[in-house]
């Protein structure tokens, strides 16, 4: 997950880079924004070294126009990739900033580009908290959803003693972590997953196989199981860890993929598949290894079976079924194909050959087939942001589905219950 870390300026700023520290500790990528002001209490370099990127400073920084540009559409990217904005050490400034919509730098301009929930732990001399100007920029932040870490009371760096200390480290991070996990939207759903590639063997040593790393699937499982979602996860072999909360099934070859979904599936009320299934196995796997010969051999390969057709021709009406078409040409013509062909839901296209997508990259690029005749584009991202997406288009086929009428909905719960978790 990605944190936003906006840092400005007080004397707290300092305490902004040891909670760099923390976040990283809890597995999150942090990003680190610093104002004007925070530069003048410590330098941007101290925030690279700890995070290992980049720190985004002005919005307008750099004398061309280029740098100018590159900025503008950085903090859109920016926003895009944060699953929350941290602003810590707050000042009175920045509160009434962010109250009012002025958007004059980058950590600013952010804040309005960005969807992700923002938390703030302010910190400032103990009139400027008091002062009703700062409390009702508080309110108006509060009631529009923004999580406040309030200061403790203590001795201040004025000299003066009350509310204005940043919250401790723990504090601020048992907000963060809150934050995160109220959109657990998913609990009602059972999803199975498959993920990566199959491997067919030729011989002891020897395997057909294909470029995917798993890398998609498992962002699906991982966000999926964040949400509240029972999360079976058929795997081919990939390098990846199992996500917290997941429970994974390794599998080798389609064949074993097809029976460990065919075993898994029955209690799910939903399945998206993101595996790169072998299309063709070989049609005789050696029990020895192949020997060298003089002259040219061929392979016969034999087709395995499209686990997404079977299963979701099988499929029950609240069932909803996600596939994947990765493509090389024809892509929105070949995803309707298989949108129909498959009787799937949704159908997640990609093109692979297109720079920052397909195989094993962390970003990529979708377009989304519904069986509606609906298709949503959506520019590159990072593949847990898509992952996301991708979850909540399946939220929006499940209410879709149970406004279309009492009665479906009414055995759509009573089948559910028979794999209630
Ligand atoms: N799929 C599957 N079992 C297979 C082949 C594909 O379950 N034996 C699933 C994939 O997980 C994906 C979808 O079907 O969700 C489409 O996969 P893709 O490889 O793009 O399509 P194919 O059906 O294999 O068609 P083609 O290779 O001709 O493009």
């Amino acid at each position: 997950m990605r944190i936003t870390l906006g840092v400005t300026g007080g004397v707290a700023a300092y305490k902004a880079a040891e909670l760099v520290r923390r976040l990283q500790q809890d597995n999150f990528t942090v990003q680190v924004v610093m104002t004007r002001a925070a530069r003048e209490f410590i330098t941007p370099l101290t925030f690279a070294a700890l995070s290992g990127q980049k720190v985004i400073t002005d919005l307008f920084a750099g004398d061309s126009q280029d740098a100018n540009l590159e900025s503008a559409i950085e903090h859109i990217a920016v926003a895009q990739r944060t699953d929350l904005l941290l602003v810590a050490p707050a000042t009175a400034d920045i509160l009434a900033k962010f109250a009012r919509g002025i958007a004059d730098d980058f950590l600013t301009t952010l804040y309005l580009a960005s969807t992700a929930p923002v938390v703030v732990a302010p910190a400032m001399n103990v009139n400027m908290w008091n002062h009703a100007a700062t409390q009702e920029n508080l309110k108006l932040l509060r009631d529009r959803g923004v999580a406040i870490v309030a200061p403790d009371e203590g001795y201040l760096a004025c000299g003066m003693t009350g509310p204005g200390r940043l919250a401790g480290q723990e504090e601020i991070l048992a907000a963060v972590r809150q934050v995160l996990r109220t959109k657990r939207d998913l609990e009602a759903e059972t999803i199975l997953i498959t993920a990566g590639p199959t491997r067919e063997d030729l011989d002891p040593v020897r395997y057909l196989t294909n470029r995917s790393s798993g890398k998609m699937g498992y962002a699906v499982a991982e966000a999926a199981a964040r949400r509240g979602a029972k999360v079976i996860l058929v795997s081919g072999p990939t390098a990846l860890e199992t996500p917290e909360g997941v429970t994974r099934f390794d599998v080798r070859s389609a064949e074993e993929m097809y029976a460990a979904v065919l075993a898994h599936f029955p209690k799910c009320s939903s399945a998206v598949f993101a595996a790169a299934v072998a299309d063709y196995r070989p049609a005789i796997s050696a029990l020895q290894k192949i020997k060298r010969g003089k002259g040219s051999i061929t392979l016969e390969l034999q087709p395995t079976v499209d686990i997404l057709s079977m299963v979701a021709r099988e499929k029950k009406a609240f069932r909803l079924i996600v596939g994947f078409a990765a493509e090389t040409e024809n892509v929105a013509q070949n995803a309707r194909k298989k949108l129909e062909s498959k009787n799937a839901d949704l159908i997640v296209a990609n093109d692979v050959t297109a720079q920052g997508a397909g195989f094993d990259v962390d970003t990529n690029i979708i377009t989304m087939f519904f069986a509606d005749g609906r298709d949503v584009t959506l520019p590159k991202l990072p593949k847990a942001e898509l992952a996301q997406r991708i979850l909540d288009e399946l939220l929006r086929m499940r209410a879709a589905q149970e406004k279309n009428g009492l009665e479906l909905a009414a055995g759509f719960h009573a089948t559910r219950k028979e794999f209630s978790h």
